[in-house]
Parts: C-alpha cells; sequence; structure tokens
C-alpha cells in the first residue's frame, strides 16, 4: 500500500493556491482507485501518518477522506480505518472510443443538490422554482381526481412510446399560443427536457460529429453531446444572443451535423435573442441544411418585455428546428415530464429511441399534468412571475451594492438564474468551498463552458432561496469576494 500511494504521488502537491490541496489529494486517491491501484477491500493509510508523509495538516487529509466516503469511494469505520468501497470504479475504459470523456465520480447535479441542502447554507444553486410557488397544491388536487376517476383505468396500461393523447392535445393547444403551429400527433411526450435533448443528440450524432453551442451553456446538454463522443466549436454569447458574423464564419470553415441554442432565458447568462436575429440565424441554419436544436426551458419566466417567439414559430422551421421543452423548470418541478417537436423525417427514429430508452413515459402523471395545463397553468405563471420578478431583482439590487468594482452582474428579462463575472484573477471553482463555509452556494461557471473554461465566472440561481434569505446570501458571497479581490488577503496564501 505504501509503494503505490508513493507512486500515486510521486508528482508533488501543487501549493500555489491553484486546486485546493484536500482535492488534490482525493483525485489522486480516486484515480488510484479507479484504476485498480488500490483495490477494493484495502484499508486507506490512517490520517495522521498520511498527512505526515505528505506534510500537510491532518484536517487536509480528512476533508479528502470525508469526500472519497461522500461519493461512495471508501466507507469509514471509525477507529477501525477507512476502506476502498468494491464497485466504486468505473470499469476500465478498454472498448471506450478515443477522446470520450472520463466519466465524473459524482455528476454535478448531485453535488449541487447536496449544496443547496446543507444545513445553514444559503445555496444560490437550484434553477426552478420552489414547491410552494410552483403550486403543488393544485396539481395534487388533479392527481386525487384522477386516482377517484372510475375510468382511470385507462392510465394503467401501456401506450404509444410518443405519449398520451390527453396530454400531447393540451401540449399543441400551448405550443398554438406560442405562435407554434402544432398538430397533437406531432408531439413527443418525454422524461424532461433534458430526455428530449438526449434523444435528438442519439438520433443525430455520432462520435467525432461537430457540434455548435453557444459560449457557455447549459451544461446538461453538453454532456449529453459529450456521451454521444461529439466534438464542439463555440459561438461566444452577448447580450443578445450569439454572434451573427462569428456564425457564419464557424458554418463556412466546418459544417457541424448540429447547432444547439438555448434561446430564451439562457442558461447560464440569461440572454435571450432578439426576433429578427433569430429569424437571420434560422434562414442561414435552412440554406446550409443544419438543424437546430432549440432548447426552450423556461419561457414563461418572463418578468420584463414582449414575449419573443421561439425559432420554431418562424416560417420554415418545421423541418429543421427540433424543440425541446420540460414541465419542471417553471411549472411543476420533479414531475419530470416535457416534449419534443421534430423535423418529420426524424420521428420514427426518435420514436425507436424513446421505446429503447423507457417504451413511454409514466401514463398516470401524464393524465394529471394534462389536466392541471387545462386548468391551472396560466394563474400558477401568474404567481410564478410576480414572485421570481421581485425575487430577481432583491438580489441583483444585493450583489450590485456589494460585489467588488469591476465586477459584473448580468439582469435577465426572465428565469431564476444571474451570471456574475468576478473581476480579477479570483478562479470562483477555488473560492467554492470557502463560500460554503461561510453559508452560501453557487454554481462555479467552469461547467457550462465546452471547452477552456473562464473561471472567473459563477451562476447564481434563486429557484429555492426564500425572500428573506436574498439579502443575506448576498452579504456572506459579497464579503467573501471582497475579501478574498483585497490584495492584503491574498486568496493564494489561505490555507484550506
Ligand atoms: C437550459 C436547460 N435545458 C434543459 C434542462 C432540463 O430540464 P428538465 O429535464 O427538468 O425539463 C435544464 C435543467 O436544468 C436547463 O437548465
Amino acid at each position: 500500500m505504501g509503494d503505490k500511494l508513493a507512486l500515486g504521488f510521486m508528482v508533488p502537491l501543487a501549493r500555489d493556491g491553484g486546486v485546493p490541496v484536500f482535492a488534490q489529494i482525493r483525485d489522486r486517491l480516486i484515480a488510484m482507485i479507479d484504476s485498480g491501484e488500490i483495490a477494493a477491500g484495502t484499508r486507506l493509510p490512517p490520517i495522521r501518518a498520511l498527512a505526515s508523509t505528505l506534510s500537510v495538516n491532518p484536517m487536509t487529509v480528512a476533508k479528502a477522506y470525508r469526500e472519497l466516503a461522500e461519493r461512495g469511494h471508501v466507507r469509514s469505520r471509525g477507529s477501525g480505518g477507512t476502506f476502498v468501497l468494491a464497485g466504486a470504479s468505473p470499469p476500465p475504459a478498454g472498448d471506450a472510443p478515443p477522446g470520450r470523456p472520463e466519466p465524473q465520480a459524482v455528476p454535478l447535479t448531485a453535488r449541487l443538490f447536496e449544496l443547496a441542502r446543507a444545513p445553514g447554507v444559503i445555496g444560490f444553486t437550484a434553477n426552478y422554482p420552489g414547491p410552494a410557488e410552483g403550486d403543488v397544491v393544485t396539481f395534487r388536487r388533479r392527481l386525487s381526481e384522477l386516482a377517484q376517476d372510475p375510468e382511470s383505468d385507462r392510465f394503467f396500461r401501456y401506450d404509444p412510446p410518443a405519449g398520451r393523447l390527453c396530454l400531447r392535445e393540451e401540449i399543441a393547444r400551448m405550443a398554438e399560443e406560442q405562435g407554434m403551429s402544432v398538430r397533437p400527433g406531432e408531439v413527443m411526450v418525454t422524461a424532461g427536457g433534458q430526455q428530449a435533448i438526449d434523444l435528438v443528440v442519439r438520433a443525430l450524432l455520432r462520435p467525432g460529429d461537430l457540434v455548435l453551442v453557444e459560449r457557455p451553456t447549459y451544461f446538461g446538454a453538453l454532456n449529453a453531446m459529450r456521451e454521444a463522443g461529439a466534438r464542439f466549436a463555440e459561438l461566444p454569447l452577448g447580450p443578445d444572443g450569439p454572434d451573427l458574423g462569428r456564425l457564419e464564419v464557424l458554418l463556412a470553415a466546418e459544417p457541424p451535423r448540429l447547432v444547439y441554442l438555448n434561446p430564451t432565458f439562457q442558461n447560464p447568462t440569461g440572454a435571450t435573442l432578439g426576433a429578427a436575429k433569430r429569424q437571420a440565424i434560422l434562414d442561414l441554419l435552412i440554406r446550409r441544411g443544419v438543424p437546430l436544436l432549440e432548447d426552450d426551458h423556461c419561457p414563461e419566466l418572463r418578468f420584463r418585455g414582449d414575449p419573443v417567439p421561439p425559432f420554431r414559430a418562424l416560417p420554415g422551421a418545421a423541418e429543421t428546428v427540433f424543440y425541446a421543452r420540460g414541465f419542471g423548470k417553471a411549472l411543476v418541478p420533479g414531475v419530470r415530464l416535457g416534449f419534443l417537436l421534430a423535423p418529420a423525417w426524424a420521428h420514427r427514429r426518435l420514436a425507436e429511441l424513446k421505446s429503447l430508452t423507457d417504451l413511454q413515459s409514466n401514463a398516470f402523471m401524464q393524465g394529471a399534468l394534462a389536466s392541471w395545463l387545462a386548468s391551472d397553468r396560466v394563474a400558477t405563471v401568474e404567481r410564478l412571475v410576480r414572485v421570481y420578478g421581485a425575487r430577481q431583482q432583491a438580489l441583483v439590487d444585493a450583489l450590485r451594492a456589494g460585489l467588488p468594482p469591476g465586477s459584473g452582474v448580468s439582469q435577465p428579462d426572465g428565469g431564476l438564474s444571474l451570471w456574475i463575472a468576478l473581476p480579477g484573477e479570483v478562479p470562483s471553482g477555488d473560492i467554492y468551498y470557502r463560500a460554503v463555509n461561510r453559508g452560501v452556494a453557487f454554481v462555479p461557471g467552469a461547467p457550462f463552458y465546452a471547452t477552456a473554461p473562464d473561471s472567473r465566472t459563477m451562476r447564481l440561481s434563486f429557484g429555492l432561496v426564500p425572500d428573506h434569505e436574498i439579502r443575506e446570501g448576498a452579504r456572506r458571497l459579497c464579503s467573501l469576494i471582497c475579501d478574498l479581490s483585497d490584495p492584503s488577503m491574498h486568496w493564494a496564501s489561505w490555507a484550506v
């Protein structure tokens, strides 16, 4: 064990204040466990012994061990020691195609989920509304009505993969309100917007295919595309969406297999693309025969300004645009339903993939959602807009007053997130744990970049932060960033 550990730590730990030392120890141990250098059942060295070998504080090793345990790599038996668990490591990547990304030990979403609920931490991490504002009460009523309906037996059978007709009809009606002319038969019900994205990615992309994405963009879509072996070209994003000239250059340099855009209240920046620019982009894509995946995750959460029609509503869009939307982001969090509108040429392949994945989405939930959409959606959206519009303003005001000069804070016209660019050289990933220590959490910007992350960025989402914690959360974050930006308290000199 000692020899193997010595090998794993042959390259000295970096102490330049970049990656925290405990994280370096944790990641090297994970690498050794994953590669089989440290076998399941092995007892790791006692904390003090490893700390002395590595000349670090025992607290640093203890923190690394604690994270290994939280991620399921080891189990601590108190004074009995810390043991490597079986099955913690992914299988050897023998058959993986070259360039395939390494799976993350713990998905980012799981880490954010944990942090948002850590006791005493104000978690600016959830980009979806709280249950009270999303009005679970009315949804519960729809569920119990359906359960008591003598004809509800019809929901306890298998359905076609594209979903229940009653829900597809409601979705077609809702799409109509947004200017999209859709027949119920063209709607595919999915397990949220994420499954709609994943189905399109799997239908269209082969390993090595190029995808054009915004920079930065939603990491859930990036990960689905990475999993399919995609390469990325990035479109820098301004306040009104991607740069048109740059898009033309990129399309001419190498035609991509797919363009992915999140054009309204973009996650993470909140940017919304104007109507004229949408039409210009669509015309370009039609001319070049490149499909567009439009991710419209929360268009109803608009606090200011007029709605902009989705790409799918524009003339000529039906054969080029795949439109993905979920109901969890803005309406009923946790319901795990969404839908996909796809060009006719892709319907058959998408139905095959949906069947392969889960045969169909939960029929009973589809029934309840259909009646909720018909009866409760409009009132819920009005309430959400009122509550979250005020909450966004309070957060923007507190951040703009408290952050050091040179910080950028976006104020989008809607959505539940703000995008922050820090001044100077304060990497958001490095202050993440210090922020949690001070009782506030955010999402570091790095995962939102397909390549070369800009580490001075972060996303603050206020979906689950109640009104009375907004100011206090902003105060904790601003005071940390001000301290770290102060040259007399240079962050690189802070011990972990
Ligand atoms: C931009 C964007 N698209 C899609 C999704 C997927 O959402 P869901 O599957 O809950 O509909 C998310 C969730 O965070 C998102 O932020």
